[in-house]
């Protein structure tokens, strides 16, 4: 369809994993009532679809983070936390929801931050890791899948804030031509249902 991007993880592959990931929170916290904890404005979309495959009482917060330098390299990861959780996550089962962990330095910083708060329990669930870029080492509970070193749009992830909703997860092979031409992502838009409506 497009030499600017290919699509990496389809809808129906996201779909699946999602529907897993949510089976086996649902089995290791059989009984308890965690906290879902997402990250804006990436996770959210992953957030939506996950905690409605999960069989239990949840509840959702969401924290919003600005990095201080160009990227979380440059900063060492270190954020401002422009929104904090709503509800205190003292003796709560904490689940920390990520769309990707890139260098991990941000997650690390975040993950400090709610430790010290002291939950019951605190474990990261991210849709895509991109493990071979790793600086800050981090113990993820639950993975969606592993992620090649690629710059990715798509399913919460964004290019300058847009393609946030695309169904699939793309590879972007030439940001600046993206940046140039948004608009050749267009053919990638559109769900499941709607593709056979016509
Ligand atoms: P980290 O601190 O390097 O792990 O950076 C994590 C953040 O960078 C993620 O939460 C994303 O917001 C962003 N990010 C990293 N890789 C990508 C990508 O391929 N596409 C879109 N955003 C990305
Ligand atoms: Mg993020």
């Amino acid at each position: 369809m497009s030499d600017a991007a290919t699509v990496l993880f389809t809808e129906e592959a996201i779909h699946r994993r999602v529907h897993e990931l949510g089976a086996l929170i649902t089995r290791d916290y059989r009984g308890k009532s965690p906290v879902l904890v997402s990250v804006l404005k990436g996770g959210v979309v992953f957030l939506a679809d996950l905690f409605r495959e999960i069989d239990l009482l949840v509840r959702v917060d969401f924290m919003s983070i600005s990095a201080y330098g160009a990227d979380s390299e440059a900063s060492g990861g270190v954020v401002r936390i422009l929104k904090d959780l709503d509800q205190d996550i003292g003796t709560e089962d904490v689940i920390v929801v990520e769309d990707i962990i890139d260098t991990g330095l941000t997650l690390s910083y975040l993950l400090d931050s709610l430790r010290a708060r002291q939950p019951a329990s605190l474990e990261v669930c991210t849709l895509l890791d991109k493990s071979v870029r790793r600086i800050a080492p981090l113990s993820i509970r639950y993975r969606g899948f592993d992620c090649p070193d690629k710059f990715v749009v798509g399913y919460g992830l964004d290019h300058a804030e847009r393609f946030r909703n695309l169904p699939a997860i793309l590879a972007v092979e030439d940001q600046a031509a993206l940046a140039e031409r948004p608009d050749v992502l267009l053919p990638f838009l559109g769900g499941r249902d709607r593709e056979t409506e016509g």
